[in-house]
């Protein structure tokens, strides 16, 4: 898809449809517009159009000026208008005139920029709502938006607004090919091959094998592993923008989550192919951290594997010992994403880090809690928080904070071992995040749940269901901010 910027009035804007966004019942005035289209355009208002949130209308043009068509699309009520609102307004316009099949189409940005909001917001929406997943039908329907025409007067300032946003829409994207892929297809090895594929002057990629993380005893990684015939992958990104310590960058990546031994209830069990969603949206972050070539430095790690059952998966009961020394009981095998993601941590500290940062599809209670609206951030860190939450606005990937009360140590308390990695139903959102805080200790680190937000179940404006990508925006808003 190429966007392009051009300095025209709309009336000479060749294209098989010109979109005009609208605030809620004001008609407005677009310049570039003649007196006739204008009329046409006043007769619909109030009547079939009212600018309301995402409110389409597709009208003809008339024969006198160069667009084919027109669509109205309504930006909400003017006083309560925020680039969110835009975003949407861009995928519900794009998806609309996709589905009605459109190729070449304008975007006009009077009233937009006349709201001192960036026209990058309308097209990050509509880059976000035009993703399909498609690979696996025969049958295509050949619908596709080739190109939006940006009417607006040229700039440095635009051009890299609308740079920036592309390259992370297609990483966004790239994430949620790699999410939606079945776990078939998907296998530790070939995330691994994904990581590799990304490989270039700025950016290095190393896979540890079995043998490799038991020599550095991976033990609790690796206890999530034996279940499978899949080989486990650890997979380390090093990217090299900047002097000073790394942000490291660690992903939940699990291919599918069977629950092990504590095998899951069949229900919904085939959306467990999202279990790698963490750290697809951490491939997602250093590939467009290495396009735009960011100045920081980034360590990305994605302990890889499936959790299976299997003759040789390890049961509940048993204990084993992770990279920095301290046992784990097992409770429940199907708590295993604190498992891989405690021997990530230990070894991310390897890199001396200035700060981790965990994203995971951790906990079921997430999901319960926030349903697909957002992530539950717990963490060590205010100053992180903060930051987080700061782009969590701009972005609009929402971030809930919840508490570590240090009662929670009690929930995680072994008999037999350092720590349990599972201590029942209640507070289990919560408690998780603890048993990742005993493993970060003095270390600035934030850990991101993405359960409820990494699968969508229904078509959002700009986030068709299926895979969000959700994370990538997010960190991306923090690292353009670090210093
Ligand atoms: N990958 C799941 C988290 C999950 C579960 C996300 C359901 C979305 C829906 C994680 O590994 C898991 O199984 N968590 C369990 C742990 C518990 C059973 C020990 C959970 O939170 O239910
Ligand atoms: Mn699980
Ligand atoms: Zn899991």
């Amino acid at each position: 898809m190429n966007i392009y910027i051009e300095n025209i009035k709309e009336v000479d804007c060749v294209c098989e449809a010109l979109i005009l966004p609208f605030t809620e019942g004001d008609s407005g005035l677009y310049a570039g517009l003649d007196s006739t289209t204008l009329k046409l355009i006043k007769k619909s208002f109030l009547k079939e159009f009212h600018g309301k949130q995402n409110e389409v209308l597709l009208i003809p043009a008339p024969e006198n000026i160069k667009p084919e068509r027109i669509l109205l699309v309504g930006l909400g009520k003017k006083d309560e208008i925020s680039t969110e609102k835009v975003r949407q307004a861009g995928g519900k316009a794009a998806v609309y005139l996709r589905d009605m099949g459109m190729s070449r189409i304008a975007l006009s940005t009077g009233i937009i920029s006349a709201l001192r909001i960036s026209p990058a917001y309308f097209i990050e929406g509509s880059l976000l709502g035009l993703y399909t997943f498609k690979k696996y039908i025969g049958e295509k329907d050949n619908k596709a938006i080739d190109a939006i025409l940006v009417l607006s007067k040229v700039s440095k300032g635009l051009k890299d607004e609308l740079h920036w946003t592309k390259t992370i829409a297609s990483s966004v994207c790239f994430v949620r090919d790699l999410v939606n892929t079945p776990s078939n297809d998907m296998t530790p090895t070939h995330l691994a091959n994904i990581a590799l594929s990304l490989i270039r002057k700025n950016l290095s990629v190393k896979i540890l094998e079995k043998k490799d993380v038991q020599k550095l005893g991976m033990g609790a990684y690796l206890s999530v592993a034996n279940g499978s015939k899949e080989p486990p992958k650890f997979i380390v990104l090093e990217y090299r923008g900047a002097k000073g310590a790394p942000l490291a960058l660690i992903g939940k990546s699990i291919t599918f989550d069977s629950g092990g031994i504590s095998l899951k209830p069949a229900e919904g069990l085939g959306k467990m192919k999202y279990d790698m969603a963490g750290g697809a949206a951490v491939l997602g972050i250093v590939k467009a951290v290495s396009e735009l070539k960011l100045p920081v430095n980034l360590v990305g790690i994605l302990p890889a594997t499936e959790n299976m059952p299997g003759g040789s998966a390890t049961r509940p009961g048993d204990v084993i010992t992770t990279i920095g020394g301290k046992t784990i009981e097992i409770i429940n095998t199907d708590a295993e994403g604190r498992l891989i993601i405690a021997d990530a941590i230990g070894y991310a500290k390897r890199f001396k880090p200035r700060a981790i940062i965990d994203i995971a599809t951790l906990t079921g209670a997430c999901s319960v809690a926030f349903g697909n609206e957002a992530i539950a951030m717990m963490g060590n860190d205010r100053e992180l928080f903060d930051k987080i939450k700061k782009s969590a606005a701009e972005t609009y990937e929402r971030v809930w904070e919840m508490p570590l009360f240090e009662e929670y140590k009690e929930y995680l308390k072994s008999d037999i071992a350092d720590i349990k990695n599972y201590g029942g139903k209640n507070g289990s959102l919560v408690a998780s995040a603890y048993f990742l805080y005993e493993f970060a200790d003095q270390i600035p680190w934030v850990h991101l749940d993405i359960a409820g937000t990494a699968w969508v179940e229904k078509d959002k404006p700009y986030m068709p269901k299926g895979a969000s990508g959700i994370g990538v925006r997010l960190i991306l808003g923090l690292i353009k901010e670090l210093k």
